[in-house]
């Protein structure tokens, strides 16, 4: 269907002056039917209205409209968009014009919405940031006001409260470290020392520095079987074993008595290795898993077995093997057991 707001200036004045200069033209021919005379009029009607409506568009219409656009961009107009303006924008139908500002709405929008959400996280943060210290600072703060007012004679008791309020400057160290670590890998701060090496075998020697935990539950860990055959992978070793740990710490800790862990190891394109590691402890309801890779979140079951760490770990992790250009993903179901994994580059030279 013929559209005239889909038209471009040029058109529309076109369109327009041919609308004028046909009737013109034909009342010629009723006062002088001479073909000449009438054929000189329309040619000199169309190419007269058609200059004038594409002065008048351009002058009064396509200079507000670019007066819009430098505003939209809030740029001085460079080199390509001077182009643009002198060029590709007066080809555009109104239309055109319209949807370019409806886009630019939507972005804005869409930024204002982000701002909004980070400056909910921003205050979330702080709040749990606020709760996560005061909880050791109030303990040690109880362990010391007892001590010195009397119970540092008591030698019943002086030991273990002092160890205790040294177990709560322990969480808190952790906790600085923790944190220091995420706003590094947040800030981009460290670089990926990348190497090759077998994840098996980093898998095996995570497995014997957390065989003391793992033996308290007595928890078994093994490789599962097919998955055994060396695979290389290229990733920053020390930040990977950072990882392992965090997720077999979490697998330990949530994971039942006599229970087991498994590691698996599948080489998936040639081009990718996908690790998981599987136990068989509390699980993690569904309504919980969008939201364990984020800074402090900890599931109700975890907070109430009182074994939780900060709820960091994971959020470190998923920072850990984005910053590898890679994923992480997690299955889970309540009482049956979690398995959380992610992928590496393989690769079995550097080049
Ligand atoms: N293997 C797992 N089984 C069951 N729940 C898990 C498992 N791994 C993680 N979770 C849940 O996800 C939450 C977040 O884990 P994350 O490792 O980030 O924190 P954390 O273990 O509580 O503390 P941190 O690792 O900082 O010492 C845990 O508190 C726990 O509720
Ligand atoms: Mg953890």
């Amino acid at each position: 269907m013929f559209n005239p707001k889909n038209l471009s200036p040029k058109q529309l004045s076109a369109f327009t002056a041919l609308v004028l200069s046909v009737p013109i033209s034909l009342g010629f021919w009723f006062l002088r039917p001479n073909w000449i005379i009438t054929l000189v009029a329309l040619c000199v009607t169309f190419l007269g209205s058609y200059l004038l409506i594409q002065f008048v568009l351009e002058w009064f219409i396509y200079r507000k409209i670019k007066l819009i656009y430098k505003f939209i961009y809030q740029t001085k107009a460079n080199k390509r968009e001077e182009t643009y303006y002198k060029y590709i924008l007066p080809q555009k139908s109104i239309d055109e014009v319209r949807e370019d500002v409806e886009k630019w709405a939507e972005q804005r929008k869409a930024e204002i919405e982000l701002l909004k959400t980070n400056e909910a996280y921003r205050k979330e943060f702080l709040q749990n940031l606020s709760h996560e210290f005061k909880t050791p600072i109030f303990a040690i703060q109880g362990y010391v006001d007892t001590l010195l007012s009397g119970a540092i004679d008591n030698p019943a008791v002086n030991r273990r409260f002092l160890e205790n309020a040294a177990k709560n400057v322990d969480r808190m160290v952790n906790l600085a470290e923790d944190l220091d670590e995420i706003s590094r890998l947040e800030s981009g701060e460290q670089p990926l020392n990348k190497g090759l090496f077998v994840i098996q075998d980093l898998i095996k020697e995570i497995y014997e520095t957390l065989s003391i935990k793992t033996s308290a539950k007595n928890i078994k860990t093994s490789i599962k079987k097919g998955c055994e055959a060396p695979v290389t992978v290229y990733a920053d070793k020390e930040k990977i074993r950072q990882v392992i740990n965090n997720l077999l710490e979490n697998a330990t800790k949530y994971g039942k008595q006599d229970g087991s862990i498994v590691s698996s190891i599948y080489k998936t394109d040639g081009r990718l290795v996908l690790i998981e590691f599987s136990d068989d402890g509390i699980g993690i309801g569904e309504d919980h898993l969008p939201r364990i890779f984020e800074r402090f979140y900890r599931t109700d079951r975890g907070r109430s077995r009182d074994v939780g760490g900060t709820g960091l770990g994971l959020a470190i992790c998923k920072h850990i093997i984005e910053a590898h250009g890679q994923t992480m993903h997690v299955r889970s179901k309540l009482d049956v057991g979690t398995t959380i994994g992610f992928t590496l580059d393989e690769r079995t030279s550097i080049n």
